[in-house]
């Protein structure tokens, strides 16, 4: 296989033990997920999801081919979760046996030389959690704590655990209801939820910390609000329930994922609110998820990290492109990486850079936004690593970063 190479001037050497690595989520990539909340929303008669997860990579069974691949090609370090409706199939039941399934899969990674980082919740609940208040039953924080209990029986020689991915895009979720004329109507944050989510962090975070020997985070959606001129305000109210509480919560946390794709400009609407996202200009470059095109965010989306928490040691767990064009990706990712290397450069505490995502995957109600470094066929599961993935592994063989 032989890589793509865009031009570019020049490199950085990385720190020392820079993670490189790429990430994955378990509902995404494992199939047949079929006591998670969003399954049956997936199945449900009339659902306004495009498309269901099926068998997804069926991973579940292939991760060993897929650590290898990642292992083979350079990387050092594999973010993927564990999923919560498998081993606390019905409420008070653990199930050893899917246990059992996440430690072979962390020691997968240790005989492969990648440094496992486990999330413990990416997104999906099990069905008695929905049918049961989710975030708004009471109980919410004890159960997620006695979720992060239950999980600390595999997690020996694990180094970063992150608790909870993209909190404050989960606060949407739970908002978000669909309406069968306009598709799903987000009306924003709910600061009651956001409150409960980072309630369950902070216990999670005391029961790891009692566990000791991991360090823990949690993962946040870095969006990069910028402004229309004169709208700084406003641009900061319509971030404070979005990002910045969320940021604030990590301030005693050991290190923060840092999640980036794009920007967000906020500015006149003609809605209620009357301030709110502008839409992209005209001619805007837009990838297959409809976002723009902006690499650059991911600088911005460390630097405002770093501000808000205070300089709390920072890992990018997710950064990447839903692209048909995997020189698109190799670009967009030299552009990403440029960025980080100037944030880091200006004082940014950065630890590592897993990429979104080592495989083409169910892109929560499709498989046509294509974030992967490997190709996945939809009929037989055979795995193709596209040139990026050897690009990418090159980088962490030589443990440099390029600056575009
Ligand atoms: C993030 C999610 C991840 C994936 C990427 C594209 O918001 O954490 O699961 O969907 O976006």
């Amino acid at each position: 296989m032989t890589a793509f190479t865009p031009a570019m001037t020049a490199f950085t050497p990385a720190p020392d033990r820079f993670l490189w690595g790429a990430a994955t989520a378990a509902h995404q990539v494992e199939g047949g997920n079929v006591n998670t909340g969003h399954w049956e929303l997936e199945y449900a008669p009339g659902t306004t999801v495009p498309e269901p997860s099926g068998d997804a990579c069926d991973s579940y069974h292939r991760f060993p081919e897929d650590i290898g691949l990642l292992a083979e090609a350079g990387l050092n370090a594999y973010r993927f979760s564990v999923e919560w409706a498998r081993i606390e199939p019905e409420e008070g039941v653990v199930s050893r046996a899917q246990l059992d399934h996440y430690r072979r899969m962390i020691d997968t990674c240790r005989d492969r030389g990648i440094d496992p980082v486990v999330t413990l919740h990416h997104f999906t609940f099990p069905r008695w959690w929905e049918h049961d208040g989710g975030w708004y039953s009471d109980r919410s924080t004890d159960r997620f704590r006695r979720f992060t209990e239950i999980c600390t029986s595999v997690l020996d020689d694990v180094d970063r655990v992150i608790t909870i991915n993209e909190p404050n895009m989960m606060v949407n979720q739970t908002e978000a209801r669909i309406d069968t004329e306009n598709g799903v109507n987000f009306p924003g944050p709910s600061p009651y939820v956001a409150r409960a989510i980072a309630a369950a962090h902070h216990a999670s975070t005391e029961v790891l910390r009692e566990f000791g020997g991991v360090r823990s985070g949690w993962s946040v959606a870095n969006q990069v609000f910028q402004a229309v001129p004169g709208w700084e305000a406003q641009r900061d109210e319509w971030q404070y329930w979005r990002e910045d509480f969320f940021l604030e919560q990590a301030r005693g946390d050991d290190f923060i994922g840092v999640q980036s794709y794009l920007r967000t400009i906020i500015g006149p609407t003609d809605d209620a609110d009357g301030f709110g996202p502008q839409p992209w200009p005209e001619g805007t470059e837009r990838t297959l998820t409809g976002w723009e095109y902006y690499p650059e965010a991911l600088g911005h989306a460390l630097r405002h990290t770093r501000d808000v928490t205070g300089g709390v040691p920072m890992m990018v767990t997710e950064n990447g492109i839903a692209t048909a064009d995997d020189r698109r990706r190799i670009q967009y990712t030299t552009g990403a990486l440029s960025a980080m290397a100037e944030a880091m450069a200006d004082g940014c505490d950065v630890r590592g850079y897993l990429h979104w995502s080592l495989l083409d995957n169910y892109e929560w109600g499709s498989f046509h936004p294509t974030f992967g470094l490997i190709a996945v066929d939809r009929d037989t599961f055979a795995r193709t690593p596209k040139p990026s993935l050897a690009w990418l592994g090159g980088l962490a063989q030589r443990n440099v970063i390029p600056r575009a």
